[in-house]
């Protein structure tokens, strides 16, 4: 994964901590009170965590493919990918496998809800007014090349273009890389991309020149978290343990933190629950009317990027793999028929559940940021990944979160032995030895409790999985520079009411509501 050493962040409660035009540095984070850090929501599961066999095995089960299709439309699964990349930012290179305190988990973004990979540190930023158009506000789109007919398009692909090797000029012009690691997520970023350009360019004009720029950055990132609490939350989580939370406040985590205090990112969450999305994942996509019947595979999706490949080998994205946008979000449901395509053109993401699908057995290396790992290594495995990384922090297991966040009276069913056995549909643990299959069921990794509640839960997330998000999200939203958890007054007037924004909206808006911009390719 790249890093970002030379780049300056705002910092939340502390303003902007970077480097002057002469290079000198204004202010360092890290010397003073390092404000980005990793924390732990509950306990240390010490003596806890399931050996190398097992987790290989465990990892390969969850691998294997199969499962369920879920009625969540596809666009959220690499919704939540975008969010994640916003929120978490893992940049210290520590190898797998390596026992670490989470302490020296530096947090390289600040974990709030406030888009700094789409803004960077802010067009005044010498770092980042590399991602703004000449006018300092604007942010920068980039150009598609012809393909399949269809002429090149400007505004459809990310900005490129920049250095001078074939790598370096594919390589997209944002401030985190990892938002071009596969289309679906590139063309997430630049639909946010194009939103703040629109929210920009419909200002009333009584907006001064010089505020335009912080007006429409505020309008945005509260439209986003609206967004996020009203629309996506309650999609991936049961919605009654979300507005628990949002509207009753939070009983495990950072309970009673000054709101403007610099938020911490908790591991259950980075490193367990919110990888709920790998388990959406599809491994083929009705892309767009050229890429259809499941001819828009994952694998493509990698391609067509410039972080997960090589867009093809071309230096643009070819005009012909733009995004359908009907096709990833039900617009019908935000009131625009016009706007609807066949039913069997959707995509609707994989149930959350035990299973991810199998092209994530084995991961491009570039999505992870390993070379030469060879196929049929588990450290191309993403479950097996995600169980690693569980044990290298010494993560709580489910039942040990459970035990917590009761304690902290938190209401909700404690999984039984049989549950996390059986399931609903998803893993089979026959396979495992006796001794490794209890050993799973006393002291079950994080990941897998949480997708197991999920399964049981008809696809979403209950219990500790749904409380973790809905509290991380809510304190990441609280210690937003603009937050709609702090400024209660807040309502979203680009939507539909002053109560409705959904990702449809959002991309509605945007997109100006045509057919044209939503899906040109047809
Ligand atoms: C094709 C899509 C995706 C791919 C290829 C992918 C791959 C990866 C990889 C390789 C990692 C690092 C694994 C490690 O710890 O070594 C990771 C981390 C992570 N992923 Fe994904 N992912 C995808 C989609 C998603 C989605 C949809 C979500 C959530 C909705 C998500 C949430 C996370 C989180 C929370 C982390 C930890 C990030 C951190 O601590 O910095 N991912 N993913």
């Amino acid at each position: 994964m790249e890093k970002h050493g030379s780049e300056s962040y705002f910092v939340v409660g502390e303003g902007l901590l970077a480097e002057s035009s002469n290079g000198r540095t204004v202010a360092s984070a890290a010397q003073a009170a390092p404000p980005f850090r990793f924390s732990r929501m509950g306990p240390k599961g010490a003596g806890k965590q399931l050996g190398e066999p097992n987790r290989t095995k465990l990892g390969a089960l969850m691998a294997a493919g199969g499962g369920e299709t879920s009625a969540i439309p596809s666009g959220y699964t690499y919704l939540g990918q975008f969010i994640d990349h916003d929120l978490t930012f893992d940049k210290t290179n520590v190898m797998l496998g390596t026992q670490i305190n989470p302490s020296v988990l530096l947090q390289a973004r600040s974990p709030s809800l406030d888009l700094d990979s789409l803004y960077g540190a802010g067009p005044q930023d010498p770092e980042s007014a590399k991602f703004y158009e000449a006018d300092g506000t604007h942010l920068k789109l980039g150009k598609t090349v012809a393909a399949d007919g269809i002429p090149a398009k400007n505004g459809f692909d990310l900005p490129r273009g920049a250095g001078s090797s074939q790598k370096a000029k594919r390589k997209a012009i944002i401030p985190d890389p990892r938002n071009d690691e596969n289309l679906a997520v590139a063309q997430t970023h630049l639909a946010m991309a194009r939103f703040h350009n629109r929210v920009l360019d419909t200002l009333p004009g009584s907006v001064p020149a010089a505020q335009k720029f912080a007006t429409a950055r505020e309008l945005v990132t509260k439209h986003y978290q609206w967004m996020i609490r009203t629309d996506y939350l309650p999609r991936i989580c049961r919605p009654s343990a979300v507005n628990n939370v949002f509207n009753q406040g939070r009983k495990v985590f950072e309970v009673g933190a000054t709101p403007t205090d610099v938020p911490t990112m908790p591991i259950e969450f980075s490193v367990a629950a919110f990888r709920l999305g790998h388990s959406m994942i599809r491994a083929s996509y009705n892309w767009n009317k050229i890429f259809d019947g499941g001819s828009g595979s994952l694998e493509l999706l990698f391609t067509f990027s410039a972080t997960g490949g090589n867009l093809g080998g071309d230096l643009h994205l070819p005009s012909n793999w733009i995004a359908d946008f009907r096709r990833l979000y039900d617009f019908k449901e935000a009131g625009h028929n016009a706007l609807g395509v066949p039913a069997g053109k959707f995509n609707f993401a994989k149930a959350i559940d035990t299973r991810i699908v199998d092209p994530l057995r084995d991961l491009p290396p570039a999505t992870f940021g390993g070379s030469g790992i060879p196929s049929g290594d588990p450290q191309r495995n993403l479950a097996f990944r995600n169980l690693t990384r569980g044990r290298m922090v010494r993560l709580a297991t489910g039942q040990q979160m459970a035990t917590f966040m009761k304690s902290k009276g938190v209401n909700f069913p404690t999984l039984t032995k049989a549950q996390i056995r059986d399931g609903k549909g998803g893993v089979v643990l026959d396979t495992l030895t006796t001794k490794q299959r209890d050993k799973v069921l006393r002291d079950t990794p994080l990941w897998f409790y949480v997708l197991r509640e999920a399964e049981l839960n008809g696809g979403q997330l209950r219990g500790v999985g749904a409380r973790i998000v809905a509290e991380t999200m809510h304190r990441a939203m609280e210690g937003s520079t603009h937050s709609i958890v702090r400024d209660t007054a807040f309502r979203p007037s680009l939507g539909p009411n002053a109560t409705t924004f959904r990702m449809a909206d959002l991309l509605f808006f945007a997109f100006e509501g045509k057919k044209t911009l939503l899906a040109p390719v047809g």
